[in-house]
């Protein structure tokens, strides 16, 4: 018997399932992927991207780290925004963010969790560049669902300057950049209303969405 046996044996019953349903669905697969939406989220487990926007395997292309951040110096989320944008074309970029998150508290408390500290700083910016509007908000739970949601809009304000996006908006491909963010104690997507169709509309999403945070 393989170790992770359990893993092996649902990932049989997965594939004999969408096979039985779609006896295409793995050959096409394997030719080609056409994904219409490149989705930038945190690596949290509880978050799983084609899971709660109920799409399969070749529908959405994912990148995932701590706290779903987007770094100018970041060649691996980088590469993936190239690789989505220029290669397969996606017409929509997803920055999906979720309430709780363990990457934005140990930013906000200022706890230590060793290595990621230096890639939670990212975050900390964020924290300080809204540092007097947070402080608005006495309860820390509520401070902490707000920085969630401004991480996202400023994740979404960052990738509408990297080069990939500007170069594609530049050439006048279609492509429009979301920002959200996930409640895991209901499931539930929000909408940020930070979305972006160009340089000048991204400025004012930003400002928007910074200014209309959700209740
Ligand atoms: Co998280």
């Amino acid at each position: 018997m393989s170790l992770l046996a359990e893993l092996f044996s649902n990932n049989q019953a997965w594939a004999e399932d969408l096979s039985s349903r779609d006896p295409q669905f793995f050959k096409d697969l394997a030719v080609q992927q056409r994904p219409e939406y490149l989705w930038i989220g945190c690596a949290d487990s509880r978050v799983p991207a084609e899971e709660l926007v109920g799409l399969a395997p070749g529908e959405i292309f994912v990148h995932r780290n701590v706290a779903n951040v987007v770094v100018h110096t970041d060649f691996n989320c980088l590469s993936v925004m190239q690789f989505a944008v220029d290669v397969l074309k996606v017409k929509h970029i997803i920055v999906c963010g979720h309430y709780g998150c363990g990457g934005v508290q140990a930013t906000l408390r200022g706890d230590r969790v060793g290595l990621a500290d230096n890639w939670l700083r990212h975050v900390d910016d964020v924290l300080q560049k809204h540092q007097s509007l947070l402080s608005g908000w006495q309860d820390e739970t509520t401070r902490l669902n707000h920085l969630c949601e401004l991480n996202v809009i400023e994740q979404v304000a960052n990738i509408c300057k990297t080069t990939v996006v500007r170069d594609a908006w530049e050439h006048g491909q279609d492509l429009t950049v979301h920002g959200w963010i996930y409640g895991m104690s209901d499931g539930l997507l929000r909408d940020l209303h930070t979305s972006a169709r160009s340089m000048e509309s991204a400025k004012t999403a930003y400002l928007n969405a910074v200014n209309s945070l959700p209740e």
